[in-house]
């Protein structure tokens, strides 16, 4: 087992990338608290993860929230004594172009993408620093965080912006010890697709199973490898960033992609 005893917390684990993450993370012996503004799924996820033996729970969190930060802290010490990995995965999108866009929504994608990574990661890493406990600090970046897209200036902005903010925070833990890496996902087949396909559809005036189709077939002539990634196949790259076998890797990011940024 890769990260066995190890204690996680999840940002945005109820569904998609994170909730593979936590179940990642426990199949590898890890101790996983699932913290999401979305309750009811989140308690869900975590309750039946723990029936199936896995040391997993639930706190709410909104990481916009200083304060709803640090009461999950709180609870995954309460939980589990202390903690080690920090996956900063909590994220929203966007789709409009920047003369379309609504300035109140664009702030609000970098409010949850980016600042809410930053202030996660601040009270987390202040308390692995005070404790001299922690290892590793993940973000969920994106392809959309090395290459703009039509209609993605918020997103982009939000995963370029945490690229740099993971340089930083690599180079100042370095000396406790704490790895701090990114992953870069290509398009993967998450509820965050479905919401895009929705609101392509709307914009676009389609029915959503025209919209997806539409979609589809326009992503797919941009994938090398012909497919979308699954949810675990990300998640298996976070469990090896958080794991020894990462050991000297710090300040990376790695795409997953399959093949999309080498085109
Ligand atoms: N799906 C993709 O194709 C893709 C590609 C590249 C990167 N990513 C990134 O991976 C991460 C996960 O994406 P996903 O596709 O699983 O998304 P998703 O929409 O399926 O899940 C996102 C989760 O984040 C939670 N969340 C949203 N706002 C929050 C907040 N303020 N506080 C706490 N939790 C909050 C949601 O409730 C949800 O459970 C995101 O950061 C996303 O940008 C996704």
């Amino acid at each position: 087992m890769l990260l066995k005893d190890k204690v996680a917390l999840v940002t945005g684990g109820a569904r998609g990338i994170g909730l593979a993450i936590v179940e990642r993370f426990a199949e590898e012996g890890a101790r996983v608290v699932l913290g999401d503004v979305s309750v009811e799924e989140g308690a869900a996820c975590a309750h039946r993860l723990s029936q199936a033996g896995y040391p997993v729970c639930f706190t709410p969190l909104d990481v916009t929230d200083a304060g709803s930060i640090s009461q999950a802290l709180e609870a995954v010490i309460k939980n589990f004594g202390g903690i080690d990995i920090l996956v900063n995965n909590a994220g929203i999108n966007s789709n409009a172009t920047v003369i379309q866009s609504d300035p109140a929504e664009w702030r609000q994608v970098l409010e949850v993408n980016l600042v809410g990574a930053y202030f996660c990661s601040k009270i987390v890493a202040a308390h692995m620093a005070a404790n001299q406990r922690g290892e590793s600090i993940i973000f969920l970046s994106s392809q959309a965080g090395k290459r703009g897209e039509a209609g993605a200036s918020a997103y982009a902005a939000s995963k370029f912006g945490l690229l740099g903010l993971m340089q930083c925070l690599a180079l100042e833990l370095a000396p406790h010890g704490i790895r701090v890496n990114a992953v870069c996902p290509g398009n993967v087949d998450t509820p965050m697709l479905d919401w895009l396909i929705n609101d392509s559809a709307h914009q676009d005036g389609l029915p959503v199973s025209k919209a997806r189709q539409a979609l589809l077939a326009a992503l797919l002539r941009t994938i090398p490898v012909g497919r979308l990634a699954s949810p675990q196949e990300i998640a298996n790259v976070v469990v090896f960033l958080a794991s020894p076998l990462a050991s000297y890797i710090t300040g990376e990011s790695i795409n997953v992609d399959g093949g999309q940024l080498s085109g």
